[in-house]
């Protein structure tokens, strides 16, 4: 009598039971979703985990092996996936979007080499699942391991990061452990690196150069400050797009990149710009430092991803306060002034009458229909500093809070606005208080000449920091010939 042996198998299967226990494995591995995608089994063995990837959607399931017997048991068993009958010398000319190699690297001669290999088999952002052996020793090498059946090269965590140090990888757990074997198995999950692009977009004041100064010089990767690119291709001396280009030669003007930025984004010029410090495609890690609109910001991240990039957007908590804007800064100014001044008692000088712009009584009905009239009497320069003097009355029949004064088409608020008595003003219209006039100071950013100043002057009232009505009327005596 003839007895049958019982064939030896490793996977398990609802009718075999074998040396591993297959579906705890399975559970181990935490496979990626394979909807849709390809996946490929390098040391497939009986086909139990491309079975799975077909099960769960995959487009494509193949699987390789050494042994005819193990990869013609698979195709029995998994028609509808590939088997190949090779060694993993020969790979599939294709790429992957999950590959698993499982309890099969220790076989392998050269066995960062196979990751490597593997690793470029994979479809962009696509995963190596990696079931592994490793040796709980603090050195760093591959350390001989006696097991049941033979004696195989396992690392040590940490020469396996080491190994693993071009990627990026995952420590995902610990797998089944296989009878005979006297070491732990280990899941690691493993993806092509993607070059960082670090995106420093916080508003101003919260330290963005501050914290790429401390971050990335010491790394050696390089940081691009949205400015001075601006400048840089506004000027020439970077190359971008042609229509990126063309469009800051016309609408760029140096320390408005807030207003330029919106304006090109707006344009649909967001991609140009990314690519005007990212390039063509990852390379290389790179930090970008600079104001972006929030509305764009994904736009920009998205792009980056397309480039190839993993894009690393770092935010932080405000450290310390806010830097005051220009204007605020300029209204605090003047309010400053008007407290001071009504603290004080009216100057001397400025209590005695001004040269008269004229206060006619027959001008009462148009001040109320024009809500502020208002007329400049007198204007002086010196140097940078310019004095003009007038009066204006409001609806109320009071001297207007706030002036706003116009020279060369800049706005300009006063270091000091200090009212004075105007009885002749206020007797002409018929005013109960004659505290109507005005004496502005203000200080340029550069001297100028008074033919000049009055010239393009314009003074209007300001309530609350905005220009509101008509600017006051230039009285003749200071046109043209000024009174200095
Ligand atoms: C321990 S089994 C693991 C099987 C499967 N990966 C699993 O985890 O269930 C190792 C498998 O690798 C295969 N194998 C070993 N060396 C190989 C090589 N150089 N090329 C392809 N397959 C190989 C063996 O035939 C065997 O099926």
């Amino acid at each position: 009598m003839t007895v049958e042996r019982k064939r030896k198998t490793y996977q398990s299967f609802p009718d075999q039971p074998g040396g591993s226990q297959s579906f705890d494995k399975l559970i181990q591995l935490r496979l990626p979703a394979l909807k849709g995608k390809s996946f490929l089994d390098v040391g497939c063995n009986e086909g139990f985990f491309c079975g799975f990837a077909l099960h769960q959607g995959a487009s494509r399931a193949v699987g390789i092996d050494m042994s005819a017997d193990f990869i013609a048991r698979a195709r029995a068993r998994f028609p509808a996936c590939e088997f190949l009958q090779q060694t993993w010398d020969r790979l599939p000319d294709e790429k992957f979007d999950v590959i698993l190699l499982a309890s099969a690297i220790h076989y392998a001669e050269d066995q960062p080499a196979l990751i490597a290999r593997l690793v470029e088999q994979l479809a962009q952002d696509g995963t190596l699942v990696l079931e592994i052996g490793i040796v709980s020793d603090p050195s760093n090498q591959w350390m001989p391991v006696k097991r049941s059946i033979d004696t195989r090269y396992f690392p040590t965590m940490r020469k396996l990061r080491e190994v693993l140090e071009p990627y990026a990888w995952k420590y995902v757990g610990t797998s089944v452990s296989q009878t005979g074997d006297p070491i732990g198995r280990y899941v690691v999950h493993i993806r092509r690196r993607r070059p960082l692009a670090y995106l420093l977009m916080v508003p101003s004041s919260y330290g963005k150069t501050y914290v790429a100064n401390a971050l990335f010089p010491k790394a050696n990767i390089p940081v691009v400050m949205g400015d001075v690119l601006l400048d840089d291709i506004a000027t020439g001396k970077r190359q971008a797009s042609e229509a990126l280009t063309a469009f800051l030669a016309r609408r760029y003007t140096k320390g408005e990149v807030d207003r330029v930025m919106r304006e090109l984004f707006a344009e649909g010029l967001g991609d140009d710009f990314t690519g005007a410090w990212a390039g063509d495609s990852a390379a290389a890690d790179i930090a970008f430092d600079g104001f972006i609109p929030d509305r764009n910001q994904d736009a920009m991240k998205k792009r980056l991803l397309a480039l190839g990039y993993f894009p690393v957007e770092m935010v932080w908590p405000l450290v310390g306060s806010v830097l005051t804007g220009p204007r605020i800064a300029a209204e605090q100014a003047a309010a400053y002034g008007k407290h001071l001044a009504a603290a004080m008692p009216p100057p001397a000088e400025a209590a005695t009458p001004e040269p008269k712009a004229g206060a006619p009584s027959n001008l009462v009905k148009s001040w109320k229909a024009d809500g502020v009239l208002g007329f400049v009497d007198k204007v002086q320069a010196e140097g940078r500093d310019i004095a003009i003097s007038g009066w204006a009355v409001d609806e109320t029949g009071a001297l207007p809070q706030g002036f706003v004064v116009s020279l060369k088409g800049e706005d300009h608020h006063c270091r000091s606005e200090t009212k004075v008595m105007r009885p002749d003003v206020g007797k002409a219209m018929g005013l109960k208080d004659g505290r109507v006039g005005y004496h502005l100071r203000l200080r340029l950013a550069e001297a100028a000449a008074l033919p000049e100043v009055i010239a393009g002057l314009k003074v209007v009232a300001a309530p609350d920091g905005e220009p509101k009505g008509k600017p006051f009327r230039i009285s003749a005596k200071i046109r043209p010939a000024a009174t200095a």
